[in-house]
């Protein structure tokens, strides 16, 4: 019989980028667009992106070991890795695998989950479950996209917003009363057409919505999304916190999946959040799906932003459509 776990928390984070940045004017020169759009429609003046040859993955284990580090633990202690992505290097093996081979985790258990840009939040709430049970001590989290390898880089609709990078957690038992107060995971297949990625099955409707031909690529309804994004930002920040009797004033900081300013700034208003509370990296990174989150928690302790004892809102939205958050205490 496990013993079971009271708190469950963050042990340990890191995140890695690549090296090439592409800003709003090199985007001037490749479709019809300005940095001034750009900057106004979605606060945007630069993203990260990976080298036509380099895998994805890389990233993935970079920000694993540097999490490891944080977290003061060896890959050898690793339990279980769940990796969150919605662009793999190969469908299979699994980027998980392909992480646990890079870093050495020889014990411990490896799958991918794709919850898309809400990636991280599942990711976490399924290793929590894990962990709180006592079935495995340690788990890692990682969340990493190559989304400039799903881009149609002629669609100016779509290749001004995202970026490539990974975000990693090492999750595992904190001190009572801190860590994970609450989470909340949701989905809506029915308005999974709003956001496509396709994969092996070819779709007549869906190819026919990539005019430049290529199958592969993100399409997304911008207007739509970012409707449903506004709103489900609100009330999934609100369910988190009713499910573990805080209020907003009671939050410390407030770390929004970071796919557009105006989303962001529009959630932060409807619920009464001031902007001095609210982590923002998407200006420097765009829209890094599962990897915004913990890119931009890194980000927030780097800068200093959050303290023992401090409440964090991590709250997330994306393909699917799903939506996810948590309310942490931080315990570090
Ligand atoms: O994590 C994944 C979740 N995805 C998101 O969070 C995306 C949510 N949506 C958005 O961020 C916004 O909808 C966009 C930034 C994608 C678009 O902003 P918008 O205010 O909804 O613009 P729009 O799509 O209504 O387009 C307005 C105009 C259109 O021209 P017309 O039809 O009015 O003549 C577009 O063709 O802007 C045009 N447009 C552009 N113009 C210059 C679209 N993209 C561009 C561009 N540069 N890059």
């Amino acid at each position: 019989m496990n013993n079971l776990i009271n708190s469950v928390g963050i042990l340990g984070i890191g995140s890695s980028l690549p090296d090439k940045v592409l800003t709003n004017e090199d985007l001037e020169k490749m479709v019809d667009t300005s940095d001034e759009w750009i900057t106004q429609r979605t606060g945007i003046s630069q993203r990260r992106i990976l080298e036509e040859d380099e895998p994805g993955y890389t990233l993935g284990v970079k920000a694993a070991v540097s999490a490891l580090e944080d977290a003061g633990i060896t890959a050898e202690d690793v339990d279980l890795i769940i990796v969150t992505t919605e662009t793999p290097d190969y469908m299979s093996p699994s980027t998980s695998c392909i992480i646990q081979r890079e870093i050495g985790a020889s014990k411990a258990a490896a799958f991918d989950l794709n919850a898309a840009c809400t990636g991280f939040m599942y990711g976490m709430t399924v290793a929590q479950q894990f962990i709180k049970t006592g079935y495995y001590k340690y788990a890692l989290v990682v969340g990493v996209e190559a989304l400039s390898k799903a881009t149609d880089w002629e669609d100016r609709n779509t290749c001004i917003l995202f970026g490539d990078g990974a975000g990693a957690a090492v999750i595992g038992a904190v001190e009572d009363g801190y860590g994970i107060l609450s989470t909340y995971l949701g989905a809506d297949g029915s308005m999974g057409h709003n956001i496509t990625i396709p994969g092996l099955h070819s779709d007549p409707v869906e190819d026919a919505k990539r005019i430049h031909g290529k199958k592969h690529t993100i399409w997304m309804d911008g207007g739509a999304v970012l409707k449903f994004a506004v709103k489900i930002m609100e009330s999934a920040t609100n369910e988190a916190l009713d499910r573990c009797g805080l209020s907003i004033e009671d939050i410390n900081l407030v770390v929004p999946h970071q796919a557009n300013i105006r989303i962001v700034e529009g959630a932060a208003k409807r619920l009464g959040v001031s902007r001095d509370k609210v982590m923002i990296s998407l200006d420097k990174l765009g829209n890094i799906s599962s990897a915004s989150i913990p890119v931009a928690l890194n980000q927030a302790i780097k800068e200093g932003k959050l303290s023992k004892g401090d409440n964090v809102v991590l709250v997330g939205f994306g393909g699917g459509l799903t939506w996810g958050s948590t309310v942490i205490k931080w315990a570090k």
